[in-house]
């Protein structure tokens, strides 16, 4: 497989199962360092074993991206970790008003992701 991504930071959100858990093994296939957030701590951390595993490079970060604070931390982490970001993958989410992205704000959480 081609390496497209390698060296790219790239937090991908609810990493721990489904399109997100495929995104984050598929991006570190691709070289991408990857931060992978989740509410499933035991989950996230799973899929980065096994990223690792196949060498890839990734860390496991349990944030709900409901909360503010949750969210600084998967920012810091990628800092701390990799020394940046380059990819954003926010696929933890549901938006039951469909606004444009500027349009939303911090008290439009009432989407079934957010309830967990
Ligand atoms: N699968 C589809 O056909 C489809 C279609 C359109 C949109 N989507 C959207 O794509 C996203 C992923 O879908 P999926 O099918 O892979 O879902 P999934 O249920 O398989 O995985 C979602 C992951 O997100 C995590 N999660 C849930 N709430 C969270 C929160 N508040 N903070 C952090 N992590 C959270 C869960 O623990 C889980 O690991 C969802 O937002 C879903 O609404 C999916």
């Amino acid at each position: 497989m081609s390496e497209r991504l390698k060296n790219k930071v790239v937090i991908i959100t609810g990493a721990a199962s489904g399109m997100g858990k495929a995104i984050a093994e598929l991006f570190a296939r691709q070289g991408a360092k990857i931060i992978a957030g989740d509410l499933n701590e035991d989950g996230v951390k799973s899929v980065v074993e096994k990223i690792k595993q196949a060498g890839g490079e990734a860390i496991a970060v349990k944030a709900n991206v409901a909360n503010q604070a949750d969210i600084d931390n998967l920012f810091s982490s990628a800092e701390n970790s990799f020394h940046g970001l380059d990819i954003l993958v926010n696929n933890a989410g549901i938006m039951d008003n469909m606004e444009p992205v500027a349009n939303v704000t911090d008290s439009d959480q009432n989407g079934s992701a957010f309830s967990q």
